[in-house]
């Protein structure tokens, strides 16, 4: 049986989950506005993998004999300064969800729920994953950078990493 305070906190992380897909959807339609097709394309995608990563805990969350809730989202920002201003916001969020993961983690070993520990491992690596994606999303804009044809490279490249991540 899921200890109660392990399912009240899994219920938070499920709307967390919410949240960034809400977030990432508003960043998406912002690039999609303003003609960056690559980045939005992106965004769209990993607006639907946070979904995902919330429908897997809302998931377990009843498996495990607890009760998912069906979060309330709060509206996420809807303008954004630049498209390195978006994916500075991706890196700081993911960094947060990483924090927020870590602090679960913790908190299954307290309660001795090593049901829950093990399935939270796969958070454990997507986030290490996440991070190092929007990582390397920011090391590109700072290479190639964002005036003359750089704002076209960058988009065209982040749009192939959509491409390669959907084939994966
Ligand atoms: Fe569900 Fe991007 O963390």
């Amino acid at each position: 049986m899921l200890p109660k305070k392990i399912q009240s906190a899994l219920n938070k992380q499920i709307s967390e989950e919410a949240y960034a897909s809400n977030y990432y959807l508003s960043m998406a339609s912002w690039c999609d506005r303003e003609g960056l097709r690559g980045s939005a394309g992106f965004l769209y995608l990993h607006a639907d993998q946070e979904k995902a990563h919330m429908m897997k805990l809302f998931h377990y969350v009843n498996e495990a004999g607890g009760h998912a809730i069906a979060p309330q989202i709060k509206e996420p920002p809807q303008e954004y300064k630049s498209v390195s201003n978006v994916f500075e916001l991706t890196l700081k969020h993911e960094q947060t969800v990483t924090r927020l993961i870590n602090e679960l983690v913790e908190l299954c070993l307290e309660e001795k729920d090593y049901s829950t520990f093990n399935f939270l491992q796969w958070y454990v690596a997507e986030q290490h994953e996440e991070e190092r994606l929007f990582k390397s999303i920011l090391d590109l804009i700072r290479i190639a950078g964002l005036e003359g044809r750089g704002l076209f490279l960058v988009d065209k490249e982040v749009g192939n990493i959509a491409g390669s991540l959907k084939k994966a």
